[in-house]
């Protein structure tokens, strides 16, 4: 019989009791295999609760080793072993201790964009999703926010504490600005424009709404426009398109192509779990202060859902 890799994953996926988690920025056959796909923060939830031995990530580094600190009993395999994040590359452990220096008594929020040793150094972490319920929550009126300028900017419209920001950005995000938002909508009139939170505040400005991954696939059902215009990593117009068939979804702009979250192929996911490759360990010294900040946010997390069923 012929090898036919998907079989072969879905194979050894229960052999070895394995769950295969991806970001909607994953390539299609990657998204297609997957037992989840999601957001950072869906992601990080669910492969704590997941009922598995080994996670297969899907993603970049720091979404792995979330997963790792959040479930120390799982094997945490990253099949990609350089799939990074430049943004969370922007910042180490010791410009967090030189913040918190400068800024004493003053909390530091994390985006979970970040390395598990900066995680270690930070008193809360957040997603794009929840970024402003966390800054909001926070019993203090200053906030350093780490790594992403643009995602601070973003939060600091919507809080009347006062953040403090670190000069990094995503590079896919950042590259996009208004000029290009203008051009697609020229192209496109009478469409819904999506960004994510990490592009330039002036493009925020110019687009419709700015939300998490996730969030865009329910605003593309919302809207009563035909097209839907994403100012985000190219990724999701599949993504979004599987689960929105009456609508056109365009990407804005060929510049929104992430290269780290695009090296994962199927065949990595199936050497992954046929070699049990790269395990993403983490020391548990590190491991057991990073878990306060993610602990945190999901606590909070836990919170506002209850409040809004209430
Ligand atoms: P989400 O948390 O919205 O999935 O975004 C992650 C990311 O890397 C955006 O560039
Ligand atoms: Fe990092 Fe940007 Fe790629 Fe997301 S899209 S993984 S923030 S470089």
């Amino acid at each position: 019989m012929a090898f036919d890799i998907r079989n072969e994953i879905e194979k050894l996926k229960k052999e070895k009791n394995a769950v295969i988690l991806a970001h909607n920025y994953q390539v299609k056959e990657v998204q297609e295999i997957a037992d989840f796909v999601g957001d950072s923060f869906e992601l990080a939830k669910i492969g704590k609760e997941a009922d598995a031995e080994i996670i297969v990530f899907c993603g970049v580094r720091f979404m792995a080793e979330s997963a790792a600190i959040l479930s120390p009993e799982k094997k945490v395999l990253l099949p990609v072993e350089d799939a990074g994040c430049p943004l969370a590359d922007t910042i180490k452990a010791e410009d967090v201790k030189a913040l918190k220096k400068s800024y004493p008594r003053i909390p530091v929020v994390t985006y979970i964009n970040s390395s598990v040793e900066v995680k270690a150094e930070s008193d809360y972490c957040c997603t794009s999703s929840n970024a402003v319920d966390v800054v909001n929550s926070i019993d203090s009126d200053k906030v350093i926010f780490i790594p992403d300028s643009n995602l601070g900017s973003f939060v600091q419209e919507h809080t009347n504490k006062k953040l403090i920001l670190w000069d990094g950005h995503c590079t896919v995000h950042h590259r996009v600005n208004v000029e290009d938002i203008l051009r697609i909508k020229a192209i496109y009139d009478n469409s819904f424009v999506i960004c994510h939170p990490e592009c330039r505040p002036e493009v925020v400005e110019a687009c419709d709404i700015a939300c998490s991954t996730s969030k865009m696939i329910e605003e593309a059902k919302k809207t009563d426009k035909k097209t839907v215009i994403l100012v985000t990593e190219e990724g999701m117009r599949h993504r979004i398109q599987k689960e929105v068939k009456d609508k056109l979804i365009v990407i804005a702009s060929p510049k929104l192509m992430c290269v780290n979250m695009k090296k994962t192929k199927l065949q990595h996911v199936y050497e992954a779990l046929a070699l049990e490759q790269t395990e993403v360990k983490v020391s548990e010294e590190i491991r057991e202060k990073a878990l306060i900040p993610l602990k945190r946010m999901l606590q909070i997390g836990k919170r506002q859902k209850q409040f809004i069923g209430a």
